[in-house]
């Protein structure tokens, strides 16, 4: 891992960072770039816009590690509302939960049973929760509440991240079970014990574990595979390898988050891929958006530039 990207995922976590980078404006400038805006508003309108393109679009409230239950009980509160709304304006929008935001430091049973009524409320709107996958001290944790969420609920899937070493043999549980598995490269610090450290590795990670979810023994457990990439010499290794399986364009549905490699996301959407652009709103997008920095270390001339222009 590069020392730019391990310097900024160490940021993202530092308190004393956050409390001042949200006042200037040149950061909330540059992180607009990545976020219609901090209310449901702005990311319901993004969704309208998408839609019009023949883009779906995944919802996300920015936040996690909640420290009380009443937070927690807001942010499920929240989610209902987003499902009601998404509803009454025909989005079709899915929704996409950390489980820190519903509590998971708390216990689980308040978070699990927050995360069940979103899951119920969607199943009636005919719509999808999906759960984020958060740092490596998380990931049991999340799995055994998925398997447990996926035990009732046909309309829920869980993201799994190429860069854990782990990944390999957490498919072989989690294919059987169908549902859904959103897979992407993974976004925290982790330990190289853990995590592949080096790029080309996560890379031939990612692209073994697509092969797993293209797979025969997947389409027969009926999994709904999800490619969250932005990577475009991946998503070409994954639409071939989508052929080798006699796929046809609409089988396969990538993801890619906002505002990043629109040209990408046109052209997978004008090919006839299932095409969902995941929407982020809020305003607790510090942690966050050093994360999208992390990823590309090249947006933080994007960043700097915002601080000459206006
Ligand atoms: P990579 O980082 O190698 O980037 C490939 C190319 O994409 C770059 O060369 C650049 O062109 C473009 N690009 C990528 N990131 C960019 C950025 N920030 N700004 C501008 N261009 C950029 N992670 C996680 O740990 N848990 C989760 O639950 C999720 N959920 C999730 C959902 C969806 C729909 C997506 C798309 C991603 C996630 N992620 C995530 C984030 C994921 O782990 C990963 O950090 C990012 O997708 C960046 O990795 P890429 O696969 O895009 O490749």
């Amino acid at each position: 891992m590069g020392l730019v990207r391990k310097a900024l995922l160490a940021g993202s976590q530092s308190r004393w960072l956050r409390e001042r980078a949200v006042n200037y404006r040149f950061v909330r400038r540059a992180v607009s770039r990545f976020m219609p805006g901090e209310d449901l508003e702005a990311a319901l309108a993004a969704a309208r816009t998408l839609q019009a393109a023949g883009i779906g679009s995944v919802l996300t409230y920015l936040g996690e590690n909640v420290q009380t239950a009443e937070e927690a009980e807001q942010f499920t509160r929240h989610y209902l509302d987003v499902l009601a709304r998404a509803k009454r304006a025909s989005l079709g929008a899915e929704i996409s939960i950390k489980l820190t935001q519903l509590g998971l430091d708390l216990g689980h049973a308040a978070c699990e049973a927050g995360l069940m009524s979103l899951i119920e409320s969607a199943r009636a709107d005919g719509t999808w929760v999906w759960i984020d996958m958060e740092s490596s001290a998380y990931t049991d944790a999340t799995l055994d509440i998925y398997r447990r969420a996926r035990a009732r609920f046909p309309n829920v899937g869980v993201c799994v991240q190429a860069y854990l070493r782990r990944t390999e043999q957490d498919l072989k549980t989690l294919i059987p079970l169908g549902g859904g598995l959103r897979l992407v490269k993974g976004a925290y610090r982790e330990p190289v014990d853990k995590a592949f450290p080096r790029k080309q590795d996560v890379d031939a990670s990612y692209f073994d574990l697509a092969r797993q979810l293209l797979g025969r023994e997947a389409r027969q457990a009926g999994v709904r595979p999800i490619f969250g990439t932005h990577d475009p010499a991946l998503i070409r290794r994954v639409e071939a390898a989508a052929r080798v399986e006699a796929l046809r364009p609409q089988d396969v549905e990538f993801q890619m988050l906002y505002g990043i490699r629109r040209d990408e996301q046109a052209r997978l959407a004008g090919q006839g891929h299932r095409f969902r652009v995941l929407i982020s709103y809020g305003d607790a997008w510090f942690p966050w958006y050093m994360r999208r920095l992390a990823e590309r270390p090249a947006n933080m001339l994007f960043l700097l530039r915002n601080v000459f222009t206006g």
